[in-house]
């Protein structure tokens, strides 16, 4: 039976949590051979909220919440052998309460930027909730960041974790009842495969992304700006003050948007106003799934590769972290503490007719798959 029943499971995980050290040790091997467990973890709107932890044979673990179908922790070893985890966030649901900076959260309706809140769709102009100065940012006041998903774990023949959100029509200005699933895997070598479907009854635009911050040396103590970041892409979207793309498609050439060879992040950011925060035009004609971005953390030898089917990567470098926010053991998250890399389409695309369209028709299916995978260079065993 290849589909083994998610109840059976925790059953299974319950009856090996015995005492004795011969036991202990047998309960740990459960452990990993299970490959998800699910926690209570409060709740949000008057409905549940649970943790699921996904582990692969390595005994290496990510979290997912149903609350804003977030990554909370991906935790796997170093070169050294420290487990720490490579993304921010949070041991409780009350940290996501407060509303952090989308940390590991989905989002959608539509992932960065609408230009005013407001886009046409054939003779009707819409409106939406202007969430950041005069534009409408990753889906509004209340995202999919911020709504309980539906969960269905399943242990195929890796574990992974399916949400569903049915995002309804005139929700936060968008037209359309807009059903989404997302699917989170973690495979026996270290790869996060997130894969995204998304139908819809009226015209409306899409943009589904994951919005982890990665710190590839585990500790908020270090910023990324020792971390190397290469991105294939041998354009970007220039922005305007409110980081609206002005529509022009530029060439990264001799300048520090350059990164299609590795480069230090800190080297140039000082040239950058405000930092990276930037959509990167991928050099991709095809929608396959393809290598497109990898970090590099010498200090630990992590290296995250990024595959990804989208069009584009918005390279954020964390600018707007300012130490406000503490982590869960109460490190402060100051700026270039972490980075994310979200593969999505262009920020402002349905104001913006030569950027490749977001709009999904009725009978039309959204896909898109991405896969951050980890590899350990110069391991110690
Ligand atoms: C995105 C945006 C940034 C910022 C962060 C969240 O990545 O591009 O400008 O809003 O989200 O703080």
């Amino acid at each position: 039976m290849k589909k083994i029943n998610f109840a059976i499971i925790s059953m299974c995980m319950i009856l090996v949590s015995c005492n004795n050290s011969a036991e202990k040790r047998q309960a740990a091997t459960e452990k990993i051979k299970a490959g998800i467990t699910k926690t209570d973890w409060g709740s949000a709107d008057g409905k549940a909220v649970y943790l699921f932890t996904l582990t692969n044979k390595n005994g290496d673990e990510v979290r997912v919440s149903n609350y804003g179908g977030t990554i909370t922790s991906w935790t796997m070893p170093d070169k050294n052998g420290n487990k720490t985890s490579i993304v921010l966030g949070f041991d409780s649901l009350s940290g996501y309460l407060a509303k952090p900076p989308y940390f590991g959260a989905t989002i959608g309706r539509y992932g960065n930027r609408i230009a005013n809140g407001k886009f046409n769709l054939g003779n009707t102009e819409y409106t939406l909730a202007q969430n950041n100065g005069k534009n409408s940012l990753h889906g509004g006041l209340k995202g999919f960041d911020k709504v309980v998903w539906d969960a269905s774990p399943l242990i195929d023949s890796i574990p992974s974790l399916t949400l569903h959100y049915l995002s309804k029509d005139g929700e936060e200005g968008f037209p359309g009842n807009l059903s989404v699933a997302v699917k989170f895997s973690l495979s026996d070598d270290d790869a996060l495969t997130i894969e995204y479907n998304a139908e819809t009854d009226k015209p409306t635009p899409v943009n589904l992304t994951n919005h982890s911050y990665f710190n590839l040396s585990g500790d908020v103590s270090n910023t990324i700006l020792d971390e190397t970041l290469m991105i294939n892409a041998g354009h970007y979207t220039p922005v305007d003050t409110s980081l609206i793309p002005t529509g022009e498609i530029k060439s990264v050439k001799g300048s520090p948007f350059d990164f299609t060879a590795p480069e230090k992040i800190g080297a140039r950011i000082g040239q950058v106003k405000g930092g990276y925060d930037h959509n990167f035009v991928l050099n991709r004609k095809d929608s396959l799934l393809d290598l497109e971005a990898t970090l590099f953390d010498p200090m630990t030898g992590r290296k995250l590769e990024v595959y990804t089917t989208q069009p584009g990567i918005q390279f954020y470098s964390g600018n707007f972290l300012d130490g406000s926010i503490k982590t869960s053991s109460g490190k402060p998250i100051n700026q270039h503490a972490a980075l994310c890399l979200e593969t999505q389409h262009f920020p402002d695309s349905p104001n913006e007719p030569l950027f490749p369209s977001t709009i999904l028709g009725p009978g039309e299916k959204y896909h898109s798959i991405t896969e951050y995978k980890v590899l350990v260079v110069g391991k110690k065993d």
